[in-house]
């Protein structure tokens, strides 16, 4: 028998909200039926009840259902009591899981397949995917292969990716996740899910100009400050239900992602979306990874805080992770002042006796330490440093090049950068 698990997330691992399904991808749901059909299906008592009256049971499928309770009834389903109770009921056949969220992470362990569809929608949920284990899983195919399908339906852009168990013969860690260093170093969001996914992970989030500058400003003045994908419509409704200040435009002369907007807020709570920073920080929490946001401002904080957590459990590992901008078709562009932020959180820990860095670790410090002297000049002429002293934002980037003039380390709990 076969095992394979089937969801639909978004970036950040969020597969349900309110009992349902927050988006409408029918091409995905096609490829549901698709792959699914023919086969039975396990799934949750919760995930029964939020199919339509029309679609329960699944057509073409055994439909097998879990509960505690046993005088529930699921017409046209098997009910079973228990997950072993579930795949004696699937016998020797090839089955799929089919949700939510608690019977995805039960069955995980017995799994040897899993699709998982990407919905590119930032959404606030209560239901999450599980975390792949990536010394178990790896990727095995994309469709596409590089970037996205649009749906008809509503434009969501959406991906395959299909995971497969790690082959026993290849090596426990991937080179390319830099074992065993306990000081890593790997770009944006692909980079994170590689080097800063877990719940062992110190995950140094580094975007100096200017998420994690105006997060660190922030904190410093004891502003708890809540990260959000950028444009997400519901960032507004949730500074309102938290008695918060949504940051938005720098033009608009309000709070923003400018660190000097934050002086005066009037408020203790900062809504702050932004593209980069906000959307990597909140990809790596939802792994269980303990998301710092690291910055010039604040290296010397963040690297004791991490020294601190290394004190209580060493077999932690520091992933420092500078997020990157991005270029106008989504590809990410590598960008001189987060490898440098991320350098001087590299310095800083050295300097605090953690030393045993990757290359790519020690790349970054040594960025850092090629322009420690005059950083200001150097930032004001990276690139895109040009970039906002030409829109007239030269004091935020000088804000952003003043090394430790943050003395705390902004550690995100409960979803709010708040100062550790
Ligand atoms: N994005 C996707 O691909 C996808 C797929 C499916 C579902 N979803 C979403 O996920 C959410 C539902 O997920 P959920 O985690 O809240 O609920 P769920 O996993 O669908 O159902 C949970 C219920 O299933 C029963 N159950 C679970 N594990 C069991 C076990 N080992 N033994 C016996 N009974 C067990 C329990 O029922 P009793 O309380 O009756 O004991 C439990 O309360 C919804 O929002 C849904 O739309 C998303």
């Amino acid at each position: 028998m076969g095992l394979s698990l089937i969801w639909a997330q978004t970036p950040d691992g969020v597969i349900g909200v309110d009992g349902t399904l927050p988006w409408h991808v029918p091409e995905d749901l096609a490829r549901f039926r698709r792959l699914t059909r023919g086969h039975p299906v396990v799934m949750g008592r919760r995930t029964w009840e939020s199919l339509p009256a029309a679609m329960r049971p699944l057509p073409g499928r055994d439909n097998i259902v879990l509960t505690g309770s046993g005088r529930y009834q699921a017409p046209g389903a098997v009910v079973a009591s228990s997950l072993d109770d579930a795949l004696a009921v699937v016998g020797d056949r090839d089955a799929w899981v089919v949700g939510g969220g608690s019977v995805y992470a039960a069955a995980l362990p017995h799994a040897d397949r899993v699709e998982v569809t990407i919905v590119d929608r930032g959404l606030r949920g209560d239901t999450y995917a599980p975390v792949l284990d990536e010394r178990r899983w790896m990727p095995v195919a994309f469709e596409p292969i590089e970037g996205w399908y649009t749906s008809a339906a509503e434009g969501t852009r959406y991906r395959f990716v299909t995971y497969a168990h790690r082959p026993e013969s290849s090596p426990a860690h991937d080179p390319r996740l830099q074992a065993p260093h306990t000081v890593r170093c790997d770009w944006g969001r692909p980079g994170a899910r590689a080097v800063a996914a877990g719940p062992d992970r110190l995950a140094v989030v580094v975007d100096v100009l200017t998420f994690s500058t105006t997060t660190s400003a922030a904190c410093a003045r004891g502003i708890d400050v809540a990260p959000f994908r950028w444009h997400d419509p519901r960032a507004q409704v949730f500074a309102d239900e938290h008695d918060a200040v949504l940051a938005k435009d720098r033009s608009t002369g309000g709070p923003s992602l400018s660190p000097g907007s934050v002086h005066g807020l009037g408020r203790d709570r900062l809504v702050l979306p932004s593209p980069n920073g906000a959307t990597t920080s909140l990809v790596v929490a939802a792994t269980g990874a303990h998301v710092v946001a690291g910055s010039v401002r604040s290296a010397d904080a963040v690297a004791r805080w991490c020294v601190r957590r290394l004190a209580e459990d060493p077999s932690l590992v520091v992933a420092l992770v500078p997020t990157g901008e991005g270029w106008p078709d989504g590809a990410l562009r590598p960008c001189a002042e987060d490898l440098w932020g991320a350098g001087a959180v590299a310095d800083a820990l050295v300097r605090h006796g953690v030393d045993d860095l990757s290359e790519e670790a020690r790349l970054a410090r040594h960025a850092w330490l090629a322009v420690a002297d005059g950083f200001t000049e150097h930032l004001l002429a990276s690139a895109s440093g040009r970039e906002l002293v030409e829109r007239g934002w030269a004091d935020d980037v000088r804000a952003a090049a003043r090394l430790d003039a943050d003395d705390v380390a902004p550690v995100l709990v409960d979803g709010w950068f708040r100062s550790a």
